[in-house]
């Protein structure tokens, strides 16, 4: 599908620099559509931004923005409040292991700001105005953790829960308009982020996607569905986990893996 004549010129991928947020770029040119890549990295952003377009023909445009400032949220809006806005797709989320009381509050306080904060400015801001002219779609990026909590990464996965249950949410808010919202939730998928703070469980290295992958099988379900978990594999894995345990199980599960981060 084209999405460009679906939703609108413009595409805004919040967390393009690498990983997801990367391969989602691609993935909405190769779906006809002109992209905005946020991240902090100038020079890598602007180097994704030629590739994207070599490949695809689309117009790329670079916004080097840390969306942990207090006014990030509308600076985006004020940059983009001239262009024909289609899709906006959250990406970035910030995380930290170890035991919650060993990092340090700054650190939760920055997470909150690009989970929380930030995310939810531009969702009440882009869905107001896709309401308004009947068009448009916004795409989050779920994590299973957010669905069931992570010891060792419990402030990740709260914020998590709310970006999740917020986008589930006003998805059906939506359902019987032109604006189409999708929770789009990834298993593990080999990032660099990723393959930094690898889960210590075989079952779990083995389900890992690529981001690639998450990005092709997820804007496939954009109005479609209002929350997909990408991943045949980590759709079986956690029909299984939930019908089969309860949740004292699903935790001292989860706190083996990442034990190692304690
Ligand atoms: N990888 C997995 O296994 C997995 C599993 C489940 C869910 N997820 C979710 O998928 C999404 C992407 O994960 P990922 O592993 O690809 O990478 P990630 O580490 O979550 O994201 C990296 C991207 O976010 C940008 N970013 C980070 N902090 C930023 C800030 N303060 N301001 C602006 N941009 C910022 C980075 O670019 P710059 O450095 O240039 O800023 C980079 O492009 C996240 O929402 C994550 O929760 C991932």
């Amino acid at each position: 599908m084209n999405f460009r004549e679906k939703y609108g010129q413009w595409a805004i991928v919040l967390g393009a620099t690498e990983g997801i947020g990367k391969a989602d770029a691609f993935e909405l040119a190769r779906r006809g559509m002109d992209v905005i890549l946020v991240g902090r990295r100038r020079e890598a952003l602007e180097n994704l931004a030629k590739d994207i377009n070599a490949e695809t023909g689309s117009e790329v445009k670079v916004l080097c923005q840390d969306l942990s400032e207090y006014d990030a949220a509308d600076k985006i809006i004020e940059a983009t409040k001239d262009l024909d806005m289609g899709l906006v797709n959250y990406v970035a989320c910030l995380h930290s292991m170890g035991q919650y009381n060993k990092v340090d509050y700054s650190k939760y306080e920055q997470m909150y700001r690009v989970n929380i904060r930030t995310f939810s400015k531009l969702l009440h801001h882009f869905i107001g105005l896709f309401k308004e002219r009947d068009r448009g779609a916004f795409v989050t990026i779920g994590s299973l953790s957010g669905w069931t909590s992570l010891p060792f990464c419990a402030e990740y996965a709260a914020q998590k829960a709310y970006m999740m249950a917020l986008t589930e949410g006003v998805a059906y808010e939506c359902k019987n308009t032109n604006v189409d919202v999708l929770l789009l939730t990834a298993g593990s998928t080999i990032t660099p982020t990723w393959l930094k703070n690898k889960p210590a469980d075989e079952d779990a290295v083995a389900a890992a996607m690529y981001p690639e992958d998450v990005s092709r099988e997820g804007f496939d379900q954009l109005g479609k569905k209002l929350s997909y978990l990408a991943g045949e594999r980590n759709r079986i894995n956690h029909h299984k986990r939930i019908s089969e345990h309860d949740r004292d199980e699903i935790i001292e599960e989860l706190g083996k893996m990442f034990t190692h981060m304690a």
